[in-house]
């Protein structure tokens, strides 16, 4: 039977990291993976999350098994900062491995629900969401959510594609912090798409993945809560591996919003436990255990804004040393810039500059050394 396998390239954006770390070179500049970086380059693990590990490991009277939903508190405590005020009876929720976990439970859901669905999403996109997509059967029909030549975000092609679709497809978008482009919609351009998308007939599915670090939780979740105020029906992936920092803990959840929560739960407990039966615990306990603190969460939000403040200042400090590069125009860790295949080799061969072969770099790897750098290095392959 394997004899029908033929050999898979490696992923290119995670193929980033191992080359990164291979290369001899002082001064490289690493811009790949969407993971923070502080002003010395370094990921450290956040202090509420240390707090957390430091009580688990004291506190933690058993390891056994919690079932498919995962750690129910965990997706209770999210509850209000990812929606605000929802009514809890028309919510359900399951903890996932990761965001990509709750993409790709969602994705089943869909599949479930109508085989063929087809789903309406800007590109370019989280090049995962395609292949992700695709291997639950779903059919992926896109439109140009940005231009990468003049920077623009294409709201007109989206306003295009919602009214060309069909009744009962799907529209995938991106709550905050576009990845990889970083253009986010306006409050207004929310408050134009949410009754659109519900007027139209389609179901929202929304991935929230950076929530915190474009402009603060609330304004991150506006978007969402837009959509979620105007829709019947709506789909949530959240990960928690970027607000918290928990990326190897893989720490997510899906959650849907419907008159219908009830048969849709036991749609999700039933898929998750065909999938991976129980989400890993660590990382979804550390968010409980510091959510369930005052403390804690205040230590928590207090210093995801700090990593969100950064991430604005190197934006800054970009335009402000060079404006031929101008990164204040998006939010969150990601930019897209314009340019070939060929320069964003030579970035990488030449000057040890590592970015996404798409032209996305990921703001937070720049220490503020390193800006002029990188800014002296896009000069000159352009
Ligand atoms: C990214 O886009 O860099 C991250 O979401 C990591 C990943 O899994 O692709």
């Amino acid at each position: 039977i394997l004899d029908g396998l033929c050999a898979q390239p490696a992923d290119p954006l995670l193929a980033l990291i191992g080359m990164f770390r291979d290369d001899p070179r002082p001064g490289k500049i690493d811009m790949g993976v969407g993971v923070y970086r502080d002003a010395d380059g370094k990921t450290p693990v956040m202090a509420a999350v240390k707090a957390a590990e430091a009580i688990l490991l004291k506190d933690q009277q058993t390891k056994s098994y919690l079932g498919p939903e995962g750690d129910a508190r965990f997706a209770e405590l999210l509850t209000p900062i990812i929606f605000g005020d929802v009514d809890a009876a028309r919510l359900c929720g399951v903890q996932t491995p990761g965001g990509t976990g709750a993409l790709r439970l969602g994705a089943e859901l869909l599949a479930r629900g109508r085989a063929g669905t087809r789903v309406l999403v800007g590109t370019p996109t989280w090049p995962n969401h395609v292949p992700l997509m695709e291997a639950a059967g779903l059919k992926l029909v896109p439109f140009k959510h940005f231009d990468v030549a003049t920077q623009a975000l294409c709201f007109d092609e989206t306003l295009a594609a919602i009214n060309a679709a069909e009744r009962g497809d799907v529209i995938l978008l991106h709550g905050c912090c576009h990845n990889p482009t970083g253009a986010d919609y306006t409050v207004e351009q929310w408050n134009t798409l949410a009754p659109l998308i519900a007027e139209r007939g389609l179901l929202p599915f929304v991935d929230l993945a950076y929530q915190g670090l474009g402009h603060g939780l609330d304004a991150d979740a506006a978007g969402l809560r837009a959509v979620v105020a105007h829709n019947p029906e709506v789909l949530v992936a959240y990960s928690c591996d970027k607000n918290f920092g928990l990326y190897r803990e893989r720490v997510g959840a899906l959650f849907v919003v419907s008159d219908r929560a009830e048969l849709i739960q036991s749609n999700l407990l039933a898929l998750a436990r065909a999938n991976w039966s129980m989400p890993p615990d660590h990382g979804a306990a550390i968010v409980r255990t510091i959510l369930d603190s005052p403390e804690l969460t205040a230590s928590w939000r207090a210093e995801l804004d700090a990593m969100r403040l950064r991430i604005l200042g190197v934006r800054e400090a970009v335009a402000a040393h060079d404006p031929a590069i101008d990164l204040t125009r998006q939010s969150g860790m990601f930019s897209m810039l314009s340019l070939s295949t060929e320069q964003i080799r030579a970035l990488r061969e030449v000057h040890a500059v590592y970015m996404a072969g798409s032209g996305r770099i990921n703001v937070a790897g720049l220490t503020p050394d390193a800006i002029p750098a990188f800014a002296a290095a896009v000069a000159a392959v352009r």
